[in-house]
């Protein structure tokens, strides 16, 4: 069969493309071990509110004096919906879902991650003082478009830890994670 010379340099072309998108892909997942935040951690859906990583949701301050915010999406609201946080100070995000994929997204910042039941998204990104919006970027039903929360950041001289908040430390995986800096930033 005769192949033309222009075809014949297209399709090695191609092959030698698609051989680089898969070596890359695989180089990442099994080579330099990077993977979605979202499959960072693991948990089980159907114990969110009693598993010790999200009690109490919200925001919180580990021992070390990070800031941490644990919310949990659901058809449709996200829990908690308000939240207060300090300004110019890295805030860690723990995202998990209790039924179906959301998509959470503070509008107008670089503060975005699936929300997939199972697992644990987890990103960290600093705020300048305002107020925002959370909304829910994946269509998860007939209230996806009510899934809104409000997020207060105050000068971080202002802001107080809420009470209670040095009781629940990040778990030694999401720990681990947060070293690599800024997963899940776009
Ligand atoms: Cu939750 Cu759309």
């Amino acid at each position: 069969m005769k192949v033309d010379a222009y075809e014949k340099f297209f399709m090695w072309g191609v092959g030698v493309v698609l051989v680089a998108f898969f070596a890359s892909t695989a180089i990442a997942a099994f080579g330099s071990a990077i993977h979605p935040p979202s499959h960072v951690e693991t948990i089980d859906p159907t114990k969110i509110f009693t598993d010790a990583r999200f009690r109490p949701t919200g925001v919180s301050v580990d021992p070390q004096g990070r800031v941490h915010a644990r919310i949990v999406g659901m058809t449709f609201a996200w829990m908690p919906n308000e939240m207060t946080l300090p300004a110019e100070t890295p805030v860690t995000f723990h995202i998990t879902a209790l039924d179906v994929v959301h998509g959470f997204q503070i509008v107008r910042t670089n503060g975005q991650s699936m929300a997939i039941p199972g697992y644990i998204a987890q990103f960290t990104t600093r705020f300048d003082a305002g107020e925002y919006l959370v909304v829910c970027n994946e269509y998860c039903g007939v209230g996806h478009h009510q899934m809104a929360a409000k997020m207060h950041v105050v000068p971080k001289d202002v802001w107080q830890a809420p009470p209670m908040s040095a009781s629940t430390g990040a778990s030694p995986v999401a720990r681990n994670a947060g070293q690599g800096g800024d997963h899940g930033r776009h």
